[in-house]
């Protein structure tokens, strides 16, 4: 195995989550930079689909597995990097996932999961890339976090809860790390016009919930699922434009600890400092969608109606039938 080689001067930047949404719009993005060496990483399975998009290794380009939540591959990659490049420059920790439930709705193990791989995988990654960039005093460790980090949302409990989290180590670590010269930076996205919200996984009770329009918490999710696709599809920013946030994140010479990186991470950032704490909760409440109606067992049958149509998108009209 070769030996560190630091001379040519190239960064070390390592990326997970990057055969998909954002991690891969940051890849692509940063693949023709030649002062940077990258080690993309993804999931075995989810190794093929560089292939698939044309994205192939090279002498600054290296793909690798690792789930970020198995301890074994996350000191493979890291002592990797250590041993031929002189360890990790910079390291984003984008892979992420979303539960969709309610608290009722989720059972330990669901909880212990979405904690495990937004939260403590992070925080694994990072303590094992700190030595190296104490040495070096310098190095860059980037979380990406979302706008559920600062305000949390009904339906996403311990998504938020996994955000809020890492938003917390992160801000202990920029007072830690700042005598080493490592910065540290929480990017914070909000809606992306993407497809991630497939992605997102619904427990079974969760599930169960959304498909019966008598169970208590059905609105909850019926409304919140209409309007986050909504937010979805049309927001502004695309998982490009918030990998150029990344990107100028990875290279400001004193970065910020919070980087805002949509139009509504700006804006909710905003009214949670200037509003009085239960103002803001208030204004939210009522802001959400048809809140009326929300565990409300008497809902109308127009509003049932309109359920069953979307959740039967492909039957005739008459064959949609309110219980
Ligand atoms: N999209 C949004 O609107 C939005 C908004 C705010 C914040 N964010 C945050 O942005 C980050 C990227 O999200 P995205 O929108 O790009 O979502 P995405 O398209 O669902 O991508 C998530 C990535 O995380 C990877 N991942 C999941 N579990 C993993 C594990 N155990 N080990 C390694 N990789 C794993 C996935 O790999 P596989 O494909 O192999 O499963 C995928 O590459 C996440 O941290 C997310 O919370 C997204």
């Amino acid at each position: 195995m070769a030996g560190p080689n630091q001379s040519e001067n190239l960064q070390n930047v390592l990326i997970t989550g990057a055969s998909t949404g954002l991690g891969l719009a940051l890849a692509r993005r940063l693949i023709p930079h030649s002062d940077l060496r990258l080690i993309l990483t993804a999931r075995e399975a989810s190794l093929g689909r560089f292939e698939e998009l044309g994205l192939e290794g090279n002498e600054n380009v290296h793909l690798r597995p690792l789930r970020v939540n198995t301890d074994t591959e996350r000191r493979e990659v890291v002592r990797e990097v250590e041993d031929r490049w002189g360890g990790v420059d910079i390291l984003i920790n984008n892979a992420g996932v979303a539960y969709r439930a309610v608290l009722e709705h989720l059972k330990s193990e669901e909880i212990d999961r979405q904690m495990e791989i937004n939260f403590s995988a992070p925080l694994q990654l990072i303590r094992l890339v700190l030595p190296s960039m104490r040495r070096k005093k310098r190095g860059r460790i980037i979380n990406v976090s979302s706008v559920g980090g600062i305000m949390a949302m009904p339906t996403m409990t311990p998504y938020s809860a996994s955000k809020w989290a890492l938003e917390g180590v992160s801000e202990a670590l920029w007072y830690e790390m700042r005598p080493w010269n490592i910065h540290v930076s929480i990017v914070q996205p909000g809606f992306i016009r993407s497809n991630s919200f497939q992605n997102t996984r619904m427990t079974q009770a969760s599930k169960e919930s959304y498909d019966d329009v008598d169970n208590p918490y059905h609105a909850h999710y019926f409304h919140m699922d209409r309007l986050i696709s909504r937010f979805m599809n049309n927001a502004l920013a695309s998982p490009e434009s918030v990998a150029a946030k990344i990107e100028r994140v990875m290279r400001s010479k004193n970065p910020p600890l919070r980087v805002p990186a949509t139009p509504d991470a700006h804006l909710f950032g905003f009214l949670r400092r200037v509003l009085p704490r239960p103002v803001f909760h208030r204004i939210l409440y009522l802001c959400l969608p048809n809140i009326k109606e929300w565990g409300d067992p008497t809902i109308e049958t127009e509003y049932r109606e309109q359920t069953m149509a979307i959740r039967q998108p492909d039957k005739p009209e008459s064959e949609v039938t309110t219980p």
